[in-house]
Parts: structure tokens; sequence; C-alpha cells
């Protein structure tokens, strides 16, 4: 079940509500009803699944609002309907809906709202004493939640000794403390600066990940709604215009109001490495020797390749030098002389994460799995191409070698000359290796 459902609803203010929402259903145009009355909101459908972080965005005055009171019941939809866990709350009287809101929903606004006569604690404590909580339970729960959200010993301040950024986790604390499932924040980040705002929007998904809310959060930042939603809905001039996963809208927009929304966006804080990997080529299995391992290096102008076992887990990397003296003694196997490698990404890593260990290796980052398995890897074009906002097909990724320092020394690939004759001096029965010495993945 969501956890809440709007159904077609519209929200008109004026004086000729219903006839603005029967001209629009007939297919009028907002615009030219103007003078029946103000259509805020119309025909919103979504639902908001438990412990989601749903982002409405627009802007000024596309409706994010209007539509989110009509969630908690601040406004009564014009037509249509808001469920929330199960319940019609159009439907419900106001002691009914007095309830749902104290029990399931809270607010965060976006100028926090804060009592000033009232201690931090007090302020945080609000909805605990409105539900008529203990005053020491209540203070110690207010305590913790002021902890949370990195006010710890602020308890007895008042609001006007806190600078903005700290009312604002008071004002979190407050909305946290009630304990409610659900969590609406209406522009709660955006009176911040912006270091402070992306500390906030980093702290909620922390919290979140242990709280598991259901939060619908609005904003007009298009990289702050990329940055928190799981999901997001586009509003324009009242509609819903595209509902999708940051992925969906940045790759897949609806239209060209969308398109040319998130032409802007940073990339590289909403792909993820699952995004924008490729197949693995610079790669060996530990089957294979130190002569495929160098062939593999020659045909690729690297001065190393990865290892991984036949299973595809990934094992580390081998250098070009560490390779010729290996063969030079003798030996058959790699399995002595694979390191570490000098980092590794999970797939749901953001590519802003990658960016530092990609400039402190020569190979591209490889990404494993829960299970260490290589699964790609993210070659240093494709994250420079999401930098320059261009989509990673637009870019080829052989051009990836760079010196740097990591668990093997990095350095300039040994000369293809010298390789052939490592390969010719220490040559034998080879060609089986050959056969199987892509090793792509
Ligand atoms: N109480 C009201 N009475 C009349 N019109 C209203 C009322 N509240 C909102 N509106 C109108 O509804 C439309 C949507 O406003 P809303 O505040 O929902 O937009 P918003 O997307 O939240 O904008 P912002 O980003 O500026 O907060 C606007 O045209 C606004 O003027
Ligand atoms: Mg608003």
């Amino acid at each position: 079940m969501s956890v809440v459902k709007a159904s077609n609803v519209y929200k008109v203010f004026g004086k000729r509500q219903n006839e603005v929402v029967k001209r629009l259903e007939e297919g009028a145009d907002r615009d030219d009803l103007t003078k029946l009355g103000t259509a805020a909101v119309i025909d919103a459908s979504f639902e908001v699944e438990a412990g989601e972080i749903f982002v409405v965005m627009g802007l000024s005055g596309s409706g994010k609002s209007t539509l989110i009171r009509t969630l908690n019941g601040l406004w009564s939809p014009t037509a249509g309907s808001v469920e929330v866990l199960g319940t019609d709350i159009a439907s419900i009287d106001a002691a009914a809906l007095r309830k749902v809101r104290t029990d399931h929903v809270s607010m965060v606004f976006q100028h926090f709202a804060l009592l000033p006569h009232r201690t931090v604690r007090d302020n945080a404590a609000y909805a605990m004493e409105i539900r008529g909580t203990a005053k020491v339970e209540r203070d110690q729960a207010a305590d913790r939640w002021l902890k949370a959200v990195g006010l710890d010993g602020w308890g007895d301040k008042y609001p006007e000794q806190l600078s903005g950024g700290m009312q604002q986790r008071v004002g979190l604390a407050r909305a946290l403390a009630a304990e409610t499932d659900i969590l609406l924040m209406d522009e709660a980040f955006s009176a911040l600066d912006p270091l402070i705002r992306r500390e906030m929007q980093e702290q909620l998904v922390e919290l979140q990940g242990e709280l598991k809310k259901t939060i619908i959060f609005i904003t007009h930042d298009l990289n702050e709604a990329m940055f928190l939603g799981d999901r997001i809905a586009v509003m324009r001039n009242g509609r819903i215009v595209q509902v999708g996963t940051p992925e969906e809208i940045l790759t897949d927009p609806a239209n060209d109001y969308v398109a040319q929304f998130v032409h802007d966006v940073d990339r590289a804080r909403v792909l993820t490495a699952s995004n924008v990997m490729e197949k693995a080529r610079q790669v060996v299995t530990n089957q294979n020797g130190p002569r495929v391992a160098l062939r593999s290096m020659r045909e690729s102008n690297a001065s190393a390749v990865y290892v991984t076992d036949r299973h595809r887990k990934f094992l580390g990397v081998v250098s070009d030098r560490d390779c010729i003296d290996h063969l030079r003694g003798g030996a058959k196997t790699l399995d002595e002389i694979i390191k570490p490698a000098a980092t590794s990404a999970s797939p749901d890593d953001l590519l802003i994460e990658l960016f530092l260990p990609s400039s402190e290796s020569p190979l591209p980052v490889p990404v494993t799995d829960d299970e260490d398995q290589l699964v790609g890897v993210v070659p240093r074009a494709t994250l420079l191409a999401a930098l320059g906002n261009q989509t990673s097909n637009d870019q080829t990724s052989d051009d990836d070698q760079s010196a740097g320092s990591t668990a093997v020394e990095w350095t300039a690939p040994v000369d293809t000359g010298i390789i052939d004759q490592v390969l010719a001096e220490t040559g034998d029965a080879s060609e089986a290796e050959t056969a199987s010495s892509r090793g792509d993945l």
C-alpha cells in the first residue's frame, strides 16, 4: 500500500472553483480561466511508497506548496482525493484530521517557524507536548533528536541565539521528534547558505538511512532534487509533467520543458557508477600467466591490468614491470605479483565520489558488487564527460593512461619493444595463453 496517494487532485482558488475544474477537464487552458479562478494544482496523481524520498520540483508558482498542503489537509482538494495511509483525508471530520496530522504527518518549513520564547529543547519537544507526553520523557527525546541533527548541548538556548542553519536543524529535530511516519518538507533548505544547505542534504540522507521515513520534499533546485530524490515529480503550471527516478528524468526527459530544466544539472552528483560503467577490457584472469597479462597491456598501451579469478572475483592489479621481472625469473602464474587495487567503487557510488580514485590510478576505476565481482569499470573520460555535462556515450575511453601513485608504482608503460623482447626471450608454448588472453567481462 502506498503511504500517500493523490488521485486527480485539483486545487483552484477563487470564486468559481468547480467551474474551473470542469472547464479544465474539458480541455481548457488554465490561462484562459483566470477570471473564474486560479488553478494552482491540476489533475495531479501519484503514489508515494513507504521509506521513499519523493521530491516535488518546479519553478516558483508551479503549485508545489499548494500540492503539499493538500497532502496534510491544510487545503482540501477542489476535486480528486488524497489518501494518507489508506484514509481519504477530505472525507473525515476535523478531529480525525487532527489525529492523522499529530500521529502521522509532520512538516518542516522554509522559514523554520520556531517559537521565539521557547528554548531550543522546548521547540524540539513541541509535538510531544501537544500529544501530552510527560515533560521528563519529552525533554529526553528532544535532546536525543537535537543530538541526531548535530545540536548536542544547545537545548537551553533560544532560537535567536542560533544561526539560520542551526535554526533549521531545530525545525528538523522538531519534525523528527514528532515521530510521525511521514515528513513533509517545503523548501526546507532553501533559505540556507549553499555549504550549509549541502551539509543538511547530506545529513538528511544519512538520517533517512536509519529512519526510513516517508519524505515528501519540495524544492525548486534541481541539483537538490536529484541528490535527495528516490523519485522526482516535475511540476509546471499546476500540472505534474513527469514522475521518475533522477536517472530517468535526466536521461529520458518526458518533454522539452523537462529537458530544458535538467540541462544544467550536475550529472556527477546524480549518475552512479552503474549508470555509466563499461565492460572491463584491461583485465586477465589469474589462470592466465604473466605473458598474457603483458600482451594485454601491450594491446591497450597500459602499464597494468586488472586480475580476476575465473568466477570474475576481483583480485587486484599487476604491473608491466612486475610481469617482466617475474617472467624473466621463470614464473608462470600471476598470483605472487597481484597487488591490491588502489581503489574500487561500488555500483551505487556517485560519479562525484570517483574523481579522486580515478586520479590516483592509470586504469579505469573498477566497479565491484557485494560479492566482490568485477562488474565493470568507469574510465576517466566518462567522468570528465559527466563534468562537462555530456552523456557518457559521447566519449570513448581507451586513452586513459596517466601516472599517479598506488599500491603498485604507476609509471609510463614499458616500451612495447621491450615487452616483445621479453616475450621472445621467455617464449615457449604460449599460444594457449593467447587464446584466452582477452579476458573480457
Ligand atoms: N491562498 C491562495 N489564494 C489564491 N491563489 C493562491 C493561493 N495560494 C497559492 N495561490 C496561487 O497558486 C499558484 C501556485 O502557488 P504555490 O504557492 O503552490 O506555488 P509554488 O510552486 O509553491 O511556488 P514557490 O516556489 O514560489 O513557493 C500561484 O499562482 C499562486 O499565486
Ligand atoms: Mg512554495
